[in-house]
C-alpha cells in the first residue's frame, strides 16, 4: 500500500519567523509541498499511532495539500488526523484542538496575512504537542532534512471528503473531520462573561468585525452573531473566499480602510474590530478611537481582571521588544513581571508553559493568553467585548482614563519595503558598528543614552537569541528600534519602531505624528535611512 516516491533536494525551503512561506507557483512545483510535509514528519519522533491536526486558512490550494499531507501521514504511520471541516481552521483555534485532544502536532496551512490567489501566497507550519510554533530547534531540523530528502511515503487513496463531519478510515489511519468552530467557541465561553456581552449588544451598542473574506468569517458568525446576539450583518466578508476577495487579509489601516472610515464617521459604530488570513491577528477600532497593539496590550492586561477566565490576576505580562512599554507600566502597577521577548510569538510559548506570563502581546496586532499558544484575533476582540460590557464606557473614555494613570506611550511603525537586500544590511551594519559610540550623542530627539543589539536569554531553558534588533534610548525614556522584517517575501523591510513615553501629568492628546517628529528626525540623523534606501518617505505607517 505504501508507495515511497524518490525525490531530490528543494535549496529554498528555509522555514521563516511563521513556517514556509512561497508563492502558489512554487508549491505547485511537483514533490514541493510533498518534500516539506515530509521533511517535517522526519524531524519528528514517535508519532507512530499518535493524532496529528490539520487544517488551514481557506485560501488557495488549501483543499489540494490537506489531501497530499493525509495521505502522507497515513503513509508515515500517524494513527489519527483531525482535520476541520471544509478544510478550514484558523490558527488559534488549530492551536487549541492540538491541546484539547492531546494530539502530538499539527499542520496549518497559512500564509497569515500575506495575500491568496493563483499568483500570490500559500504557506505550511508545524505546531507542536503545546499547541504552538515549532521552536527553532525544529525548524532547523525540518530545514536540514530538506537539504537531504531523497524520498517521501505517501499511499494511492481517493481524496478523502472533507465537508461532511465524521470518520473514515484511510489506509489503516482514522480521518475524523471536524466542527472547526465548535471546540473554539466553547473555549471562549470558559473565558468570557457572554452573558454580559449579549446584554451589552443587546443595548443598542453596535459593533462591526471584518473578516476580510478569509478564516475567521465562520468563528465571527457563530460566536459574535449567533452566540452573542449581535444582528446579522454584525460580521463583514464573513465567507472565506481562496483569494480573500483580491484584498490582503492584514487587520491594518490600509487594507482594513474600510472598516477605519466607518468607525470614524459621525454616526458610526461604537467598536470596530479584524482578524487575518488565518485568524490569530487583530484591529481594535473605537468609535472615533484607534487602539495601537500596544496600548491595546497594556488595556487588556489592566483590565483582564473583569473577565472570568482571568479573575484570578495575571501571573506576567510579555511582550516582544520592539512593542511600546505601555504594557511594562501595567506590569508594574500590578506587581508581576514584564517579559521582553525577541519578535515572533514562538519566544512566548516557554513563558506561558511556565506559567510565567498570562497574556502577551506584539505591536505586529498580535495579542493572546495561555488559552492557546498562538496569538488569537476573536480571543483579543471577546476580552475587548467584556471590558467593554464590564464598564459600559466608550473605547475613547478607557483609553483617556488608562492614559490619564499609567502616561501614555506614543508610537509608530515606519516600515520600508522591497529595499535590496544589500543595502537594509549595509544600514544595519553600519548602525551595528555605531553602537558603542553613540551614548552622549546629541540628536533632534536629546541625548543618545544607551544602544544595544537586543539578545534574549530564554528564563525557562537559557537559550540564547541574539541580534533581534538596534535599540536607542534616550534620556527621556524614548527610543527607536531599528530591525529587518523576518516575514517579507521580496528583497528587505526595515522596520524602524519610535516611541515617545509622556507622563500621566504631560500632554496626552496630541498627533502623534507630531509627537514623534523629533524622533523620526532622529532615526534619519542615525541610520541615514534617506541615503541607505533610496526612499524619501516609508512606505507604510502603521
Ligand atoms: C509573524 C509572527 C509574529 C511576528 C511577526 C513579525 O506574524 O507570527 O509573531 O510579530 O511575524 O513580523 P516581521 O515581519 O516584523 O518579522
Ligand atoms: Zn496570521
Amino acid at each position: 500500500m505504501i508507495l515511497t516516491v524518490n525525490t531530490t533536494p528543494f535549496t529554498d525551503q528555509k522555514p521563516g519567523t511563521s513556517g514556509l512561506r512561497k508563492k502558489v507557483k512554487v508549491f505547485q512545483q511537483p514533490r514541493y509541498a510533498e518534500n516539506f510535509i515530509q521533511s517535517v514528519f522526519d524531524s519528528l519522533d514517535g508519532f507512530a499511532g499518535q493524532t496529528l491536526v490539520l487544517g488551514g486558512d481557506g485560501r488557495f490550494l488549501n483543499r489540494e495539500v490537506i489531501q497530499v499531507a493525509l495521505r502522507m501521514a497515513a503513509a508515515n504511520g500517524f494513527g489519527r488526523v483531525l482535520v476541520g471541516q471544509g478544510g478550514i481552521l484558523s490558527t488559534p483555534a488549530a492551536s487549541n484542538v492540538i491541546r484539547q485532544y492531546g494530539a502530538f502536532g499539527g499542520l496549518v496551512l497559512s500564509a497569515s496575512h500575506n495575500p491568496g490567489g493563483p499568483d500570490e501566497d500559500f504557506g505550511i507550519k508545524y505546531n507542536i504537542a503545546n499547541g504552538g510554533p515549532a521552536p527553532e530547534a525544529v525548524t532547523e531540523a525540518i530545514y536540514a532534512n530538506t537539504l537531504q530528502i531523497a524520498s517521501y511515503k505517501t499511499i494511492e487513496a481517493p481524496d478523502v471528503d472533507l465537508d461532511t463531519v465524521g470518520t473514515t478510515d484511510l489506509a489503516g489511519m482514522t480521518v475524523q473531520v471536524i466542527d472547526p468552530v465548535a471546540d473554539y467557541a466553547a473555549l471562549m465561553e470558559t473565558l468570557f462573561d457572554f452573558a454580559a456581552i449579549r446584554d451589552l449588544l443587546a443595548s443598542g451598542f453596535v459593533m462591526q468585525f471584518d473578516a476580510m473574506s478569509a478564516v475567521t468569517g465562520p468563528y465571527a458568525t457563530e460566536i459574535f452573531e449567533r452566540r452573542l446576539g449581535a444582528p446579522a450583518g454584525t460580521v463583514r466578508n464573513g465567507v472565506p473566499l481562496p483569494d480573500f476577495g483580491h484584498h490582503h487579509p492584514d487587520p491594518n489601516l490600509v487594507h482594513a480602510r474600510d472598516l477605519y472610515d466607518a468607525l470614524m464617521a459621525p454616526d458610526g459604530p461604537d467598536f470596530g474590530a479584524a482578524s487575518d488570513g488565518d485568524g490569530d491577528r487583530n484591529l481594535i477600532i473605537g468609535k472615533h478611537c484607534y487602539v495601537t497593539p500596544s496600548d491595546s496590550l497594556a488595556v487588556l492586561a489592566a483590565n483582564a481582571h473583569l473577565a472570568p477566565g482571568y479573575a484570578r490576576g495575571l501571573a506576567g505580562i510579555a511582550r516582544s521588544m520592539p512593542t511600546s512599554g505601555a504594557a511594562d507600566r501595567v506590569a508594574a502597577a500590578l506587581g508581576i513581571p514584564l517579559f521582553e521577548t525577541p519578535t515572533g510569538w514562538k519566544f512566548f510559548g516557554n513563558l506561558l508553559d511556565a506559567s510565567l506570563a498570562t497574556i502577551c502581546g506584539e505591536e505586529s496586532a498580535g495579542t493572546g493568553s495561555d488559552h492557546v499558544r498562538e496569538k488569537d484575533g476573536i480571543w483579543a476582540v471577546l476580552l475587548w467585548l467584556n471590558v467593554l460590557a464590564a464598564r459600559r464606557q466608550p473605547v475613547a473614555t478607557i483609553m483617556a482614563e488608562h492614559w490619564a494613570r499609567y502616561g501614555r506611550n506614543y508610537y509608530a511603525r515606519h516600515d520600508y519595503e522591497a529595499i535590496e537586500t544589500a543595502r537594509a544590511d549595509a544600514l544595519m551594519a553600519r548602525l551595528r558598528g555605531s553602537l558603542e559610540a553613540l551614548p552622549g550623542t546629541q540628536t533632534a530627539a536629546g541625548t543618545v543614552s544607551m544602544a544595544d543589539d537586543f539578545s534574549y536569554t530564554d528564563p525557562t531553558d537559557g537559550s540564547i537569541s541574539a541580534r533581534q534588533g538596534v535599540r536607542i534610548l534616550f534620556a527621556d525614556g524614548s527610543r527607536i528600534v531599528f530591525r529587518l522584517s523576518g516575514t517579507g517575501t521580496e528583497g528587505a523591510t526595515l522596520r524602524v519602531y519610535l516611541e515617545r513615553y509622556e507622563p500621566a501629568d504631560g500632554d496626552l492628546g496630541q498627533e502623534t505624528a507630531a509627537a514623534l517628529a523629533p524622533l523620526i528626525a532622529a532615526a534619519e540623523e542615525l541610520a541615514q535611512i534617506v541615503a541607505h534606501t533610496g526612499m524619501a518617505e516609508p512606505s507604510v505607517i502603521t
